[in-house]
């Protein structure tokens, strides 16, 4: 079934979708990654060549491995190009209205059996299948950042997914060395819902003034072994998206345990949102500041 998978489409190179068309093309898979203006293209292709850069540069991947993942990724500013991709995963920004827009020009464009995915972490996968007119060929696909490092892939399904869609999913996912495991549309699916309260408590450590962002950073790392702390982790997931799942989970069980840090929703309106905007929780002079202790 997946031999015959050949084109893939990424619509957003963003950190995310970068990741994810470098993810595709080592597996072997001939992949177009489109972007919205040749600004954002060059971006996106700038941090698939960061990263396979860092690998040859680590003995991790030939010039000639580099150059063969190179062959087989394209780069367009036109949706028009996805008419003949057998499988299209988009991680544009997580706002409805650009999703609508993007899965009614896919469901036009793309023929009727092609899957259509979704890497969204925050937004229903079931409303965003409802979109279109093959909601049986939509499910999520949502990877972990960064992509071509972290194995979890989460294939989401909705109450619409054929079981023959999850099945090419879950083969596909597994095909580009990830490890799959299929749940339900729930707000925050399995690992979000985990690492994102997570994130959260540490934030309101650090708000109360219980400990600096290195303490906390540190006391994780060397408690129990993760390779980040919390605040550390915000910065690199995007305060944003942070935000977004929090207010997920909250909308959807009325839990207090996911009632976001009035911090993490103040950094999110001032623009804080970490590593992208290179002002988070660290980052030089712009850094948040340290609360009285
Ligand atoms: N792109 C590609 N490869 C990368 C990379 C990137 N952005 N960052 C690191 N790597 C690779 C390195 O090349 C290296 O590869 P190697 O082992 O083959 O040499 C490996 O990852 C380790 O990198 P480093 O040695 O430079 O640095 P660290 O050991 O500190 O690892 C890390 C960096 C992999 C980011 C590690 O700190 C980590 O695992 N952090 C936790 C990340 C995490 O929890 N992600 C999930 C967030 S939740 C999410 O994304 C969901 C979303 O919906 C919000």
């Amino acid at each position: 079934m997946v031999q015959e998978f050949d084109k893939v489409g990424v619509v957003g190179l963003g950190t995310m979708g970068a990741g994810i068309a470098e993810v595709f093309a080592r597996a072997g898979f001939n992949v177009v990654g489109v972007e919205i203006d040749q600004a954002a293209l060059d971006r996106g292709r700038g941090h698939v060549d960061k990263s396979l850069s860092r690998a040859v540069s680590k003995g991790k991947l030939t010039e000639e491995e580099r150059s063969a993942i190179e062959s087989r990724l394209t780069f367009s500013t036109s949706r028009e190009d996805l008419s003949d991709a057998d499988f299209v995963i988009e991680a544009v920004p997580e706002r409805m209205e650009i999703k609508r827009d993007l899965f009614s020009d896919l469901d036009r464009i793309c023929p009727p059996g092609t899957i259509l995915a979704t890497n969204t972490s925050s937004l229903s996968v079931t409303e965003i299948a409802a979109l279109t007119d093959r909601p049986e060929k939509v499910v999520g696909l949502h990877f972990f950042n960064p992509a071509p490092v972290m194995k979890l892939a989460e294939v989401i399904t909705t109450v619409s997914t054929s079981p023959e869609t999850v099945d090419v999913v879950t083969e596909v996912a597994k095909r580009i060395g990830k490890t799959p495991i299929t749940i339900g549309d729930r707000g925050g699916f399995v690992a979000n819902a985990l690492l994102v309260p997570y994130i959260n408590d540490g934030i309101r450590l650090y708000e109360r003034g219980i400990a600096t962002r290195e303490e906390i950073d540190e006391s994780v790392k060397k408690a129990a072994g993760l390779p980040m702390g919390p605040l550390t982790l915000a910065d690199l997931v995007g305060l944003d998206i942070c935000l977004a799942v929090m207010d997920v989970l909250w909308e959807e069980f009325r839990d207090p345990r996911y009632s976001a840090s009035p911090l993490l929703r103040r950094m999110v309106t001032a623009g804080r949102l970490g590593r992208k905007t290179g002002q988070g929780f660290y980052g030089g002079k712009d850094e948040a500041p340290e609360p009285q202790r």
